[in-house]
């Protein structure tokens, strides 16, 4: 009987240890990336350019935003927030699809399919020593895709 209650607390404990130790990860994972700039811009660090590879997306779901490179080297830090309600949107072949009421957008966040009658909105990206920076303080809304919207390193 006794061993059974220590063992259950020691279980106990060991649970809130791990929870604990993952929402600390978590939240570390969060700020770790962000800074502020000047202007009080929150800026995320995504990472050196030479690790992004064309024609991929890369998910940063604590940044809020898809970074999509496409095959001219062209950038779009593109919001994982549907314009239709707010449901974060999931990539798929063809783009984005959005979980809660159907609708789809293209690679670059046009929308293929209602009810969302708003592309994906993007976030400024801008680049200093090598390192991608997304200004997640700041979405772009916008009525569809433009090549200028793309930023090179
Ligand atoms: S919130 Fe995305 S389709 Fe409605």
């Amino acid at each position: 009987m006794g061993k059974n209650i220590f063992r259950r607390s020691f279980i106990k404990k060991a649970i809130i240890a791990i929870v604990s130790l993952e929402a600390a990860y978590l939240i570390f994972d969060v700020f770790k990336n962000k800074s502020k700039d000047k202007l009080g811009s929150e800026m995320f660090i995504a990472g050196n350019s030479a690790r992004f590879e064309k024609n991929k997306m890369y998910p940063f779901n604590s940044g809020k935003f898809y970074l999509s490179v496409f095959e001219d080297g062209g950038m779009l830090a593109i919001s994982i927030k549907c314009t239709h309600l707010g449901c974060i949107v999931q990539p798929n072949n063809d783009g984005f699809l959005c979980p809660c009421h159907a609708s789809a957008f293209d690679k670059h966040g046009e929308v293929l399919s209602p009810p969302a009658t708003r592309a994906l909105d993007i976030f400024p990206i801008s680049i200093e020593k090598g390192e991608v920076l997304v200004d997640t303080s700041n979405p772009i809304k916008r009525k569809g895709f433009r090549k200028s919207q793309l930023t090179y390193v």
